[in-house]
């Protein structure tokens, strides 16, 4: 396997170079600078990205890279290219205006490898606060701009580059062009990292990573932790044990259905139907964070009980993606701590389960092509996020049975409208909610006296920010007459037109 390592300095726009180089099918890894591995051979080239610290500030953060062999290609970004021209001698001070946004570059020399197919003229994305304001001796211009002359620079007789601007961001309009020609031009990758080539490495050193231990996982019905569990079943059998909880608080069936679509799937999984601790711990509760802090109490101590069964377990399997990783490990810190998402410290002492994380390299699209490689039932691949409290946050105030009842049939009218539209993979995640105050109808004859239920859906990237999605009026129309015509206790419909910001996608 060939790798590229990007040492990160705490830039906001780290993560989009893993990004880019993933694109091209090239396996990346982020590392803090002051963290730098062993450089073995399947490591061609390193990146040192971006930061919010200037160079010679007394804190900034220094890169040692002694341990990197001569002759090793290495790209500096931002941060990264004012730091190895300051190091070798060069001046690098504030620039007095910060340069941030567009700006075009003019290349200088057509004929380095880094600018090959670039224009003589295109646009790039500048955010810096310092500037190079001038190159050791043996380091030369490729290309400037107008305000900036040390723009991208190589150095003479060794593969070491710098561009001040920001290859990786969309703004741009060349930027995908020269990161290709680094990772794939001058450090020589093949682009051979494939969903199917990383199923095959993951479960190689899962199963010499866990031998013939057993493994603890819980299933949610969503994507990485059902990903998770097909990757370490394809390397470790049924020495995975897969725990599914049913708090009551699923979409209608969908406990059942999920369940058994694992168990086809071939994974050794046991469904523990718990409801009535649910609706029994949320009995008189109405604030949403009691609400939510309940529910997932509960998720523990019933997770708990059922791993506590099984004899022998030594692992607990988690499904931690990439962002979660990198978000986590704050840089600069040789005393960055990985955050509490890792909810080990919810387990009992006695139990003292290593963790395993086999996506924690992947983006979230990546665990989406890796779960299609394995076979994961589309119905599961394509789901809409949901909350890990469930229609529990969805029933505003308390939650019963009855309202969940209520709810679970009205969301299962919308859901399957929107399917049967091909409306549901336009949306990023749609949702019912039930009101808990009563308004008056009027239906036949007779005065009714009933619940709202409010339908949302929003488009989204990444469920940071979201917009309400603009759904056919025909569409909504239908859907508010079968729920009116088909809920019981439910004699009013209505549409979230809010954006997050201000509002967020749950009500609770
Ligand atoms: P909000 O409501 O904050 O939601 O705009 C953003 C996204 O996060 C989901 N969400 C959760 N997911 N556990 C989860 O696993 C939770 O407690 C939780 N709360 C909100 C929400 O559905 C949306 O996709």
């Amino acid at each position: 396997m060939e790798r590229i390592l990007i040492l990160d300095f705490g830039s906001q726009y780290t993560m989009l170079i893993a990004r880019r180089i993933r694109e091209m099918n090239v396996y990346c890894e982020i590392v803090p600078f002051n963290r730098i591995p062993a450089i073995t051979p399947d490591v061609k080239g390193i990146i040192l990205s971006g930061s919010p610290s200037s160079v010679a500030a007394e804190n900034a953060p220094q890169p040692d890279l002694s341990g990197v062999p001569a002759g090793m290609p290495i790209l500096g970004i931002c941060y990264g290219a004012q730091w190895l021209a300051w190091s070798k001698g060069g001046n690098v001070a504030n620039s007095g205006t910060r340069e941030y946004g567009r700006a075009i570059l003019s290349v200088k020399d057509s004929n380095d490898p880094l600018l090959k197919d670039i224009p003589a003229e295109s646009q790039v994305w500048m955010s810096h606060g310092d500037t190079i304001n001038s190159l050791p001796a043996d380091y030369r211009v490729i290309a400037s701009t107008a305000t900036v002359g040390n723009a991208a620079f190589r150095v003479e007789g060794k593969l070491i580059w710098g561009i001040q601007f920001h290859a990786e961001v969309h703004h741009s309009e060349f930027g995908k062009q020269i990161l290709r020609n680094y990772v794939l031009g001058i450090c020589g990758c093949a682009g051979s990292w494939t969903p199917a080539s990383f199923i095959e490495s993951t479960v190689a050193s899962l199963r010499e990573q866990i031998g013939s231990d057993k493994v603890v996982l819980g299933l949610s019905g969503g994507v990485d932790s059902s990903v998770a569990a097909l990757l370490l079943h394809k390397a470790i059998g049924d020495q995975l044990h897969c725990i599914f909880v049913d708090s009551g608080l699923l979409r209608k069936d969908e406990f059942s259905s999920v369940l058994a679509s694992y168990k086809g799937m071939g994974l050794n999984v046991k469904g523990v139907e718990a409801s009535d601790r649910f609706f029994a711990d949320l009995a008189g509760l109405t604030e949403p964070e009691r609400k939510r802090k309940a529910i997932g109490k509960d998720f523990i101590e019933v997770f708990n009980a059922e791993a506590k069964k099984i004899k022998d377990v030594r692992w607990l399997a988690q499904g931690t993606i990439y962002p979660d990783v990198i978000e986590s490990s704050a840089v600069p810190g040789a005393s960055a701590t990985i955050k509490s998402h890792h909810n080990v410290g919810g387990l009992p002492k006695e139990m003292e389960l290593k963790v395993v994380e086999p996506l924690r390299l992947l983006f979230k699209d990546e665990v989406r092509r890796v779960g299609k490689a394995l076979g994961l039932d589309p119905n599961i691949l394509g789901r809409h996020p949901f909350p890990g409290p469930g229609l529990g946050i969805r029933v505003l105030g308390e939650v019963t049975r009855e309202k969940v009842a209520i709810l679970q049939e009205a969301d299962a009218i919308y859901i399957g409208a929107l399917k049967r539209w091909n409306l549901y993979d336009d949306v990023w995640q749609a949702a019912t909610i039930l009101l808990p105050i009563k308004s008056v109808g009027v239906m036949g004859d007779e005065r009714t006296y009933e619940y709202t239920i409010v339908l949302r859906a929003v488009t989204s990237v990444d469920g940071m920010t979201a917009d309400w999605a603009q759904l056919p009026y025909d569409f909504l129309a239908e859907v508010s007459n079968a729920i009116i015509r088909d809920v019981k206790g439910v004699n009013r419909v209505v549409y979230d037109i809010c954006s997050k910001p201000p509002a967020t996608i749950e009500w609770e």
